[in-house]
């Protein structure tokens, strides 16, 4: 299985204090970090847009994981991709193959990486099993989409192992990474079933000390990995 990789969502922390958020994850190893963009319309809230990520790139050098929950991602993805982002995550429930293919030629037109996104109650469709060679990144989200701080939907976890089955099976080299509720009490069972992104957004940043906690969490998902 690949590595295991911290992704901590800078949406759990003060979002008046967003250079701290980034810092906090560059100081705490974390691999990438995790940029919850939502329009108000594909889920119930209304977070950041490109003048945010660009503004954090600027003060940032990880990897920049931009989970677009948007309606229309077409529209935006150049935009984000001139701010920065280094993968893309698109959501399977406002795409089908053609349009997948239009967003997967503007991205990878850029050199930058496709990830494709399904939400708790969603199984991944016959035109993205076609296409799993071109994902980077399958994200299967444990809670619904809009915000923070909501505890994982365990049911999630026969259909993240089914898509890990299905992902060695093939040989494919995809990460899976599972964003929503990731606590260091789940951690170990989510790593079992299959995830190795970890995505925690009050998992690490409503901690009391969040830079330890990337850390502490990374361990725990790790000694998970090697028993599984
Ligand atoms: C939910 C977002 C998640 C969320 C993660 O819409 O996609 O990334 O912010 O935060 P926690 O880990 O607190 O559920
Ligand atoms: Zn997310």
């Amino acid at each position: 299985m690949n590595d295991i990789k911290i992704a901590p969502s800078i949406l759990a922390w003060d979002l008046g204090d967003l250079e701290r958020a980034v810092e906090i994850s560059v100081e705490g190893g974390a691999d990438q970090v995790h940029l919850d963009v939502i329009d108000g319309h594909f889920a119930p809230n209304i977070t950041f847009g490109p003048g945010t990520v660009k503004a954090l790139r600027r003060r940032c050098d990880l990897k920049f994981d931009t989970h677009l929950m948007i309606d229309t991602p077409l529209q935006y993805v150049d935009r984000f991709l001139d701010a920065g982002s280094d993968l893309l995550t698109f959501h399977a429930e406002v795409l089908d193959g053609p349009r997948f293919d239009e967003l997967y030629r503007a991205v990878k037109g850029r050199g930058k990486e496709v990830g494709l996104a399904i939400k708790p109650k969603t199984e991944l469709p016959s035109w993205a099993l076609e296409r799993l060679d071109k994902i980077s990144t399958l994200v299967v989200m444990t809670v619904n989409p809009g915000f923070s701080g909501q505890s994982m939907d365990m049911s999630v976890m026969p259909k993240l192992q089914k898509i890990r089955g299905i992902v060695m099976d093939r040989g494919l080299p995809a990460d899976i990474e599972v964003d929503g509720g990731v606590e260091p009490e789940n951690v170990g069972e989510v790593v079992k079933r299959g995830g190795n992104v970890l995505v925690a957004g009050a998992g690490v940043y409503g901690k009391k000390d969040p830079v330890r906690a990337i850390s502490e969490l990374r361990e725990t998902a790790e000694r998970a990995r090697v028993k599984a």
